[in-house]
């Protein structure tokens, strides 16, 4: 997957020199993190975009805010919004589970996204606690657990805060992002608070990001491109989505057995 491009030669030469990233089995949780505004959906749309059409995972996306950027996907059986979203991290999980109970070797690799976590969570507080404890445990567990199983989550959060992970769970992100302008608490949040002290802040503007990759020194600067024809881009991700399973249909396959190719 093309996380964007850097932006150093981008900026000094118009050169776009991809970052790529491998999502299976490697850099599998990402996080998206950046205040209102910083970017992060549109480039989640293209990254959704960009491993949807290569083949590189299937997507199962949770928008609980409905977002306008998101609105072509709506009655797409592989996206869920408003409180349906909640369903589908559920179904997802359930999936997971069925995998690896089967102790199954997936070929394809599955992501879970999920869109501005928080206001899922404080959803699902306003319904019960125990249902937001119930969600951000299986997120733990699928964080903790799912690369080894070809599986992986991204979530996109205006505020990294630790409230919003079960324990530990913040660090099992092996790709960290923070788009935007970003505050030093913001930047101590996402463990770049190091790093930060060489490479003193620049105002970044919308899709431009800080990426902090597993198993790479130092903090890279990134640019997502803006989408010049966006309709084309939600057709397309439309088509791939509505293509392929469902959740809960590749869950039913695993437990009867019928998991050939998946
Ligand atoms: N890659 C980009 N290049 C240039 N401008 C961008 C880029 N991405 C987003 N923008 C601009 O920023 C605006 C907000 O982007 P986006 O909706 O992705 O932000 P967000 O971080 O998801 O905000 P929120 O947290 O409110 O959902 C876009 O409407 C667009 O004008
Ligand atoms: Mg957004």
């Amino acid at each position: 997957m093309n996380l964007g491009y850097y932006l150093g030669d981008y900026l000094d030469t118009g050169i776009k020199v991809p970052l790529e990233i491998q999502t299976r089995k490697k850099i599998s949780n990402i996080l998206l993190a950046g205040k209102s505004g910083s970017g992060k959906s549109l480039s989640g749309r293209w990254y959704i975009g960009d491993m949807l059409s290569t083949g590189e995972s299937l997507v199962y996306m949770c928008d609980y805010k409905a977002g306008e950027e998101y609105e072509a996907f709506e009655g797409s059986p592989s996206y869920a919004s408003g409180a349906d979203a909640i369903q589908m991290i559920l179904d997802f999980y359930d999936f997971f589970t069925e995998v690896r109970n089967k102790k199954l070797r997936l070929q394809q690799h599955y992501t879970l996204f999920i869109e501005e976590m928080s206001g899922l969570l404080n959803y699902a507080e306003t319904q019960s606690k125990k249902l937001k404890t119930e969600l951000q445990a299986k997120i733990g567990e699928l964080l903790a657990v799912s690369r080894g199983l070809n599986m992986g989550v991204i979530v996109c959060v205006q505020r990294a805060d630790a409230s919003l992970f079960s324990s530990g769970a913040r660090e099992q992100f092996m790709c960290i992002m923070s788009f935007g302008r970003c505050s030093a608490e913001q930047f101590r949040m996402l463990g770049f608070s190091g790093e930060l002290e060489e490479n003193p802040t620049v105002n970044y503007k919308p899709g431009q990001a800080l990426v902090l990759l597993d198993g790479q020194e130092g903090i890279q600067e990134i640019i997502v491109p803006l989408v010049a024809n966006p309709d084309v881009l939600c057709r397309n991700i439309r088509y791939c989505l509505d293509k392929q399973p469902d959740i809960r249909s590749l869950t039913r396959a695993v437990a009867e057995g019928r998991s050939k190719g998946l």
